[in-house]
């Protein structure tokens, strides 16, 4: 199957970068928000991108151009009609997402491929949730979307080969580099990131060091580009902790449990960069 038209369902921080690199790519490509407001604000955040990548001699400023000229935006799902592939990009809700899917099957062609960038949710759940098991995957990318190489392609258990063969290409085309990952809580890279991060904090409580002491240590002494602690505020502790609450209910092993210090974090609203205060401060 050729795909020509994307439909992107959440113009959110993943679902806007997603766009973007569809756009860039040269797929027509649709957005869909819930309301002028989000779209609006997503499609700003995607201009911005592309204007400082301009600012920085990064991104030409025909290419800015053409990618804008490829994206629009809307609020119905009847705008997504004729797409070939949507990627779901929305709030990790199972029950969201069901009805996102059900609003999108009565619009789309029996074969429009779908795929899910959850980071959580089993993709063979949300597989049986569609009316197309065969013709669904997930299609994992990582924040900031423009910048990150790599992509998860899943398989659910109910995949057929040539979807799977499709959406792999397809993130090719991107320009990202995919692997497959199995449809296990975590995929690849959380199933070793969120374990790394939960121990940074577990050590951080059990006086290990100061949290520029740790972020600089892993960050100067193994090359990461940021330490535990930045890339916690910057993912968001709310995303961590439930990401970790996915894995732990299905792995039950302590290496998956969130510390008592990021529960309170997150009970306390402070999510990191998005709300201005993690472990560190953005005021
Ligand atoms: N347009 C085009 N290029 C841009 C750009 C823009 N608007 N803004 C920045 N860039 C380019 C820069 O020019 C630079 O390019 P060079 O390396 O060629 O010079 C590169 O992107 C890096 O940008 P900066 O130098 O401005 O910033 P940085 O060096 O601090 O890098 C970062 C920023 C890429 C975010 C880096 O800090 C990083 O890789 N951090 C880790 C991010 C990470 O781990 N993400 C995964 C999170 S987990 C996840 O997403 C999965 C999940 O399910 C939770």
């Amino acid at each position: 199957m050729q795909i020509k038209t994307v439909g992107v369902l959440g113009c959110g921080l993943m679902g806007s970068g997603i766009a973007q690199v569809c756009a860039a790519a040269g797929y027509k490509t649709i957005v869909r928000e819930v309301d002028e407001i989000a779209l609006d604000k997503g499609l700003g955040r995607i201009r911005k991108f592309l204007d400082d990548g301009v600012a920085k001699g990064k991104v030409s400023a025909d290419a800015r151009d053409k990618t804008l000229g490829g994206l629009s935006g809307t609020t119905t799902f009847s705008g997504l009609g004729e797409c070939d592939l949507v990627i779901e990009a929305i709030i990790e809700n199972l029950e969201d997402k069901r009805q996102a899917y059900a609003a999108l099957e009565k619009i789309v062609r029996p074969d429009t491929l779908f795929v899910s960038n959850t980071s959580s949710l089993c993709i063979t759940e949300l597989a049986a949730a569609s009316s197309r098991p065969d013709r669904f995957g997930g299609l994992h990318f990582f924040n900031p979307v423009p910048l990150m190489k790599l992509v998860e392609v899943i398989r659910a258990l109910t995949t057929s080969d040539e979807t799977y063969q499709t959406v792999f290409a397809f993130a090719r085309s991107l320009g990202k580099e995919p692997i497959t990952a199995p449809d296990r809580p975590g995929f690849i890279v959380n199933r070793l990131l969120v374990p790394y991060l939960l121990d940074a904090i577990r050590a951080y409580e059990n006086g290990l060091g100061t949290l520029d002491d740790i972020d600089k240590g892993m960050k100067l002494g193994c090359g990461y580009p940021m330490g535990p602690f930045t890339l916690l505020d910057f993912v968001g502790l709310d995303t961590t902790y439930y990401i970790a609450n996915i894995m732990f209910e299905e792995f039950r092993e302590p290496q998956y449990a969130p510390p008592p210090l990021l529960k309170r974090m997150v009970l306390a609203g402070r999510l990191g960069k998005k709300t201005g205060q993690g472990f560190y401060s953005y005021a």
